[in-house]
């Protein structure tokens, strides 16, 4: 069958980060302790028993990627791999089964693929949202892992995560709640760190910040990350920081900014723990990075009662986010040469 049916007719440009329903999802189930052959299917509505462990005790992971469209029409993942490894991590994490890797990719594609006429067109803005997903199904009562799981991927056109497009700035709120413990699951992509953050998120949005920055939760003085990102500084020393720390996710948006930063931009880059008051006046630029955010310069933060700009005017794109993000976009659209070997073409 020929993948490449007419594009939907949709206002691409205008899209926001919000679930729309597409034609196919990936679906398999792991029962008996072995994988079954899994396949597409058109219903996007999962039937599950009341008693099931991803409902009562977020026996879940997930995952978060993008396919774009190359200017040549070529259909491009971004560092597909490393999904797979960091499901795998939480899987085991949560006394989950492991998805191949093959299996993992194999999904992707297949969902990407039956969904061609989803996929933003090149120089829409906007690109095809993948979300793998991992879930103990099966009736649990007790505290225990599910016996039954099912593996989907589901896919969603989406323009920008925060209202700002494209490399607007946003702002950031230390609300005061932790996001996840030292030794807990925070570095796990798991349902559980979310719901306890909606809250955060809530609070900072009614202080007019676009979302909840977190402190590290043992003591409150050392930058953990944002409710959706991690964090990378601009320091006034022409260096870039990503904050160290075992309860933030391991992004793989901002590993691939800080090679780009030491092996593109010739900056000098340290992964380590930075503390928010004491070196708040040494920050030049400042930006919130993920597979939804992309990068987001973040012009100002709340905490401590107050706003505080983290470059003149707290409204200012500075060069080192906009040339990070210009390189990281470039390779992602297949403009600029892929020097790292990133990324994954989906044949259509
Ligand atoms: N931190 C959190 C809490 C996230 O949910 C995400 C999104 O996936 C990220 C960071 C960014 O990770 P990645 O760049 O792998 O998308
Ligand atoms: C992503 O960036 O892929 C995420 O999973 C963040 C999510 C909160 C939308």
């Amino acid at each position: 069958m020929d993948a490449k049916v007419a594009k939907k007719n949709l206002n691409w440009a205008e899209l926001g980060f919000q679930y729309l329903r597409t034609d196919f999802r990936f679906s398999a189930c792991h029962v008996d302790g072995e994988w079954q052959a899994g396949s597409l299917v058109e219903d996007e509505n999962i039937s599950v028993h009341e008693g099931a462990p991803a409902l009562h005790y977020a026996q879940q992971c997930f995952e978060g990627m993008k396919a774009q469209t190359a200017e040549d029409g070529r259909i491009l993942l971004f560092r597909p791999d490393l999904n797979s490894e960091r499901m795998n991590q939480a899987a085991s994490r949560l006394l989950m089964p492991e998805v191949p890797r093959e299996m993992f990719i194999a999904a992707v594609e297949e969902t990407v693929r039956a969904n061609y006429a989803w996929i933003p067109p090149y120089g829409s803005g906007a690109s095809l949202y993948i979300r793998p997903m991992l879930i103990g199904v099966g009736e649990n009562l007790g505290l225990k892992p599910a016996r039954s799981f099912e593996f989907r991927v589901f896919v969603s056109p989406v323009g920008p995560y925060y209202k700002e497009a494209g490399l607007a700035v946003i702002s950031l709120a230390v609300s005061g709640m932790d996001r996840a413990a030292p030794n807990g699951t925070g570095s796990y992509k798991v349902g559980a760190n979310y719901a306890g953050g909606l809250l955060a998120t809530r609070k900072a949005q009614e202080l007019g910040a676009s979302e909840a920055l977190y402190l590290d939760a043992a003591e409150g003085r050392f930058i953990d990350e944002a409710g959706s990102a991690n964090i990378v500084i601009a320091l006034k020393d022409g260096s870039l920081v990503t904050p160290a720390s075992n309860a933030i996710l391991p992004s793989i948006t901002r590993r691939s900014l800080m090679t780009i930063a030491s092996d593109k931009l010739g900056m000098s880059t340290a992964d380590r723990p930075v503390e928010l008051r004491t070196e708040f006046e040494d920050f030049q630029e400042m930006g919130a990075c993920g597979t939804a955010a992309v990068l987001s310069p973040v012009g100002r933060i709340w905490f401590d009662d107050a706003w505080h700009n983290v470059n003149d005017d707290g409204q200012t794109v500075g060069p080192v986010m906009q040339q990070l993000y210009d390189t990281l976009i470039g390779i992602q659209k297949g403009e600029l040469d892929d020097s790292f070997g990133w990324l994954h073409e989906v044949d259509i």
